[in-house]
């Protein structure tokens, strides 16, 4: 998949700006609530590497794997206390094991297939310590297959501008759920001065259950499942937040920590 914004860093984080570092300290928080046993972090789908190096920042020992080229360049460009690599979550193996693995803003979802789902849960068990924890935020099918949802986020095109290195881009994005593929489809169309390109993304919709279940299959143990509050939800993320556990919401945020071999086999 190739996108603008995975093509351009910068823009990317101009279009999705994080002053705050809120994603990062997402992470690190839960990670202190839910007994992380250490700080070596794999941020999985890491974009453009600032929630890394903003975990780095804060005396973790960062790692970061993406799979677009210009955003591993990216990372090990303007990071340099990330430890950057190219590749896939399906094929991950980086040949040791850390504390966390983080996975965030529905990097997961980019794999549509249920098989290519597993292998990849499969492959972060296995950057795992035993007890380890695997972070992730995305998109909630629970909310998305919703009439609520079709009210309030798939009710038609909407458009964006935003001026980069005095450049105005426009974006006009219409989002669908396809039901039977379960996927939420996009349909982007960027244009500039000089310039136009549109896209076609998807994410695949999984309910709390069937993410739950793989995670178990994948030798996992769910400690939390929740759709507030998060880095990204309406009520802003604090570490001492009561966890939203309707699972109502736009987003899924999971913490499942990594059972011991014996007990996975
Ligand atoms: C929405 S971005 C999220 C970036 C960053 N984690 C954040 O929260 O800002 C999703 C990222 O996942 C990466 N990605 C998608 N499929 C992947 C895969 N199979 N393996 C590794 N990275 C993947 C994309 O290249 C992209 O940078």
């Amino acid at each position: 998949m190739s996108t603008l914004l995975l093509d351009r860093p910068e823009l990317y984080e101009a279009w999705f700006p994080d002053p705050d570092a809120t994603a990062a300290r997402f992470v690190a928080d839960v990670a202190v609530r839910f007994g992380a046993p250490g700080e070596r972090l794999l941020d999985a789908g890491c974009g453009t590497g600032r929630d890394a190096a903003a975990l780095a920042a804060r005396g973790w020992t960062a790692s970061a794997l993406d799979l677009a080229p210009a955003m591993v360049e990216h990372v090990r460009r303007h990071h340099r206390a990330v430890d950057a690599h190219q590749g896939d979550l399906r094929t991950l193996d980086l040949g040791r094991a850390f504390d966390v693995v983080s996975c965030l803003d529905s990097t997961l979802l980019a794999l549509h297939d249920t098989a290519d789902l597993l292998a990849a849960l499969r492959r972060v068990a296995a950057h795992l310590v035993p007890g380890g924890l695997f972070v992730a935020e995305m998109r909630n099918g629970a909310f998305l297959l919703t009439a609520a949802a079709h009210r309030d986020l798939l009710g038609g095109e909407t458009e964006r501008v935003r001026t980069h290195d005095g450049v105005a881009y426009t974006a006009r994005t219409l989002l669908a759920v396809d039901h039977a593929a379960q996927l939420l489809r996009r349909r982007r169309t960027w244009t500039w001065p000089g310039g136009e390109h549109t896209e076609h993304t998807a994410w695949r919709l999984l309910f709390p259950r069937e993410l739950t279940d793989l995670l178990d299959r994948a030798g996992f143990d769910v400690l939390a499942l929740f759709d507030t509050p998060g880095p990204r939800t309406d009520e802003p993320w604090h570490p001492d937040a009561a966890l939203g556990t309707a699972l109502t919401r736009d987003r899924l945020h999971v913490v499942a920590r990594r059972r011991d071999l014996e007990e996975t086999s």
